[in-house]
């Protein structure tokens, strides 16, 4: 009877599955703050892609881990980049049967590793923005469907998408990380993508996770420069945000169930304290229930064979 009269039901196709993919690896290394997560080696990444699209998942979230750092985080726009190369990978091996995300930011590919161009201490916006372009231009060169900004800077959509039309690629989408919070539940992360800023903190260019109102102004302005999907992350503490948003942006949502959920939620089940498979469900029902169209999640990998099959 519960089966039958459920309205929310997730689906495999409703998650995206983030792929950490490092040039410094030769086989898949654990992420320690991510119990069941590993750093892929870019000759494991289609296998990895082969057994997630074998489980119903149509996307993935790609993340490079490059061997050299520098200032300007040049290895993000690379031609040969471990991203550009991953995602050429992915392209020949699925095609249309596989929807391939990029995030886009400068982060893991900067020495210091902030989310910009950083001068005197400061990460400076409007030069940032000509490197982002920069980046989508060479990620849609590679192949990429979708590129998904994470650096916060002001104009950055609208600033991609002018590269992105200008090099011809007016048919690559945008995923926004329009609310997109300055939250401590991007901890292990940090740790798996090797990103934690040398210095100072995010906050000057993330959001402080309590005003509702700066959130939605966010994402009107990301929908207003031509973003295709919005996304709110994290998730869990913000659903009446992914809910709000909702009722006022007819847009696809995305919404990004972040490492530290997932890490309590493996912590907790390696304990014995917590059902892992009711709480993944419970967990990721709830985001799908606030408004969310699409779940990018770290249990994508594992819950496609379970998920709502009944
Ligand atoms: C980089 C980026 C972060 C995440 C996605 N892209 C980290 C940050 O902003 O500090 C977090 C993802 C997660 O915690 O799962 N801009």
């Amino acid at each position: 009877m519960r089966g039958i009269l459920q309205r929310v039901k997730v689906r495999p196709s409703d998650l995206i599955c983030p792929f950490f993919i490092d040039e410094n690896v030769k086989a898949a290394v654990p992420i320690e703050s991510m119990p069941g997560y590993f750093h892929l080696p870019i000759n494991g990444v289609v296998n990895e892609a082969r057994s997630i699209i074998e489980q119903g998942v149509k996307a993935v979230l790609l993340f490079g881990l490059p061997k050299a750092k520098d200032e300007k985080g040049s290895q993000a726009y690379a031609p040969t980049g471990i991203v550009q190369k991953a995602v050429s990978a992915l392209k020949k091996e699925f095609g249309d049967e596989l929807v391939v995300m990029t995030d886009l930011c400068l982060c893991e590919y900067t020495s210091h590793g902030h989310c910009g161009i950083v001068e005197k201490g400061e990460v400076k916006n409007d030069a940032t923005l000509e490197v982002y372009g920069k980046v989508a231009v060479s990620q849609a060169q590679a192949g990429t469907d979708v590129v998904a900004p994470s650096g916060m800077m002001d104009g950055q959509v609208e600033a991609i998408r002018t590269a992105l039309d200008d090099a011809g690629f007016d048919q690559v989408g945008i995923m926004a990380y329009s609310a997109k919070f300055a939250s401590c539940f991007y901890g292990p992360f940090r740790d798996a993508a090797e990103c934690a800023p040398q210095f100072g903190d995010r906050k000057n260019y993330q959001m402080g996770f309590a005003n509702t109102e700066e959130a939605l102004r966010e994402i009107e302005l990301d929908v207003n420069e031509g973003a295709d999907i919005i996304m709110i992350k994290p998730a869990l503490a913000y659903l009446d945000i992914i809910n709000e948003a909702r009722s006022r942006f007819n847009m696809p949502i995305a919404a990004y169930n972040v490492s530290g959920e997932y890490s309590m939620v493996k912590a907790a089940a390696l304990n014995g304290w917590i059902d892992e498979k009711a709480a993944i469900n419970e967990i990721l029902t709830g985001i799908k229930r606030a408004g969310a169209d699409l779940i990018i999640t770290y249990f994508a990998k594992d819950v496609g064979a379970w998920l709502y099959q009944q």
